[in-house]
């Protein structure tokens, strides 16, 4: 049986029920394929996957981005609680990264090859508020007028995990984990064309700073325009967890952040990340230098 694809009343994403994530056979990942393609969003309530078949759904995408140092860790916490249980304080390095989370982004944009997709299953619900909101940047780019269009037609930014932490005062040291042990700085086109749908959006976000070309207030404020006028209904689209919710989103086109809630209470989610096709997704600043890009000394600012 084909599984039901309900279209979310937003220019992104869709409701997929009558399948088992951890059980389809070819027809319904052609369906599930086709759907991600054309919503950039999907939500698969009441899945429980185990984490094996969280990484294996995953993979039916690509390969799977490692996000921890240990090559056998697929899935990471994407948590305020602790292994031993206690909640994280305010002053902890996790915990300014899980805050860092509330800035629009896109995952994986200032590492040399941005992500494909990512994936992420809720444990534990907080009683109120911790939703996951995204936003369609294919919309947001057609609904550009035609002057901002040519506006940003060639131009680059660049993008930096230390510049969008520092913005919220998280001042970080090269080598403290994901995202900080390179110093390279990806230079990426502000309209990305998709790579299997052809159409253009707009690929900004928190990580996004420096245009070359244009003074530091001036690009600051250009990418702050493009993200407010971008990041509004009817392109949104806010997901009140439940566990065992599974969503999965096409980072090349969306952007997603997570919202407050009472960090008092924990919130368990899983997350894993699809790696982008370095044909596609390398930086194109990287592609002559992959090896330099990729070496932690390598000091391109
Ligand atoms: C992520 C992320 C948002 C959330 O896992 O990449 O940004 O709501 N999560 O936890
Ligand atoms: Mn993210």
């Amino acid at each position: 049986m084909e599984p039901t694809v309900t279209p979310i009343d937003a220019t992104l994403g869709a409701v997929v029920t009558d399948l088992e994530l951890a059980r389809m056979d070819d027809a319904t990942w052609k369906a599930v394929e086709q759907a991600f393609h054309a919503r950039g969003l999907l939500v698969f309530p009441g899945q429980h996957l185990t984490e094996e078949a969280q990484v294996a759904f995953a993979n039916r995408f690509g390969n799977i981005e490692l996000l921890a140092a240990d090559p056998e860790q697929k899935a990471v916490a994407i948590s305020n609680r602790k292994p031993d249980g206690t909640i994280m304080g305010p002053d902890e390095h996790r915990y300014k990264s899980l805050r860092g989370n509330e800035g629009w982004h896109t995952d994986s944009s200032y590492m040399p090859l941005a992500a494909k997709a990512s994936v992420l299953s809720a444990q534990v619900v907080p009683s109120a508020g911790g939703e996951t909101e995204w936003a369609d940047m294919r919309a947001a780019y057609e609904a550009l007028d035609e002057a901002m269009r040519r506006r940003i037609a060639g131009l680059s930014a660049h993008h930096s995990l230390y510049h969008s932490q520092a913005k919220i005062g998280h001042i970080v040291q090269t080598g403290t984990g994901y995202g900080f042990h390179t110093k390279g700085e990806p230079l990426r086109p502000l309209v990305k064309v998709h790579p299997v749908t052809g159409r253009p959006a707009l690929f900004i976000g928190r990580h996004a700073h420096a245009i070359p070309g244009l003074d530091e207030a001036e690009s600051e404020k250009l990418l702050s325009d493009l993200l407010d006028f971008a990041c509004r209904p009817p392109r949104t689209y806010a997901h009140r967890w439940q566990p065992g919710d599974v969503v999965i989103w096409d980072n090349r086109c969306v952007l997603h952040r997570a919202r407050p809630y009472d960090y008092r209470q924990a919130r368990v989610m899983r997350h894993t990340r699809v790696a982008g096709d370095p044909a596609t997704e390398l930086a194109p600043t990287d592609r002559d230098e992959r090896a330099a890009a990729y070496e932690p000394s390598a000091s391109n600012r």
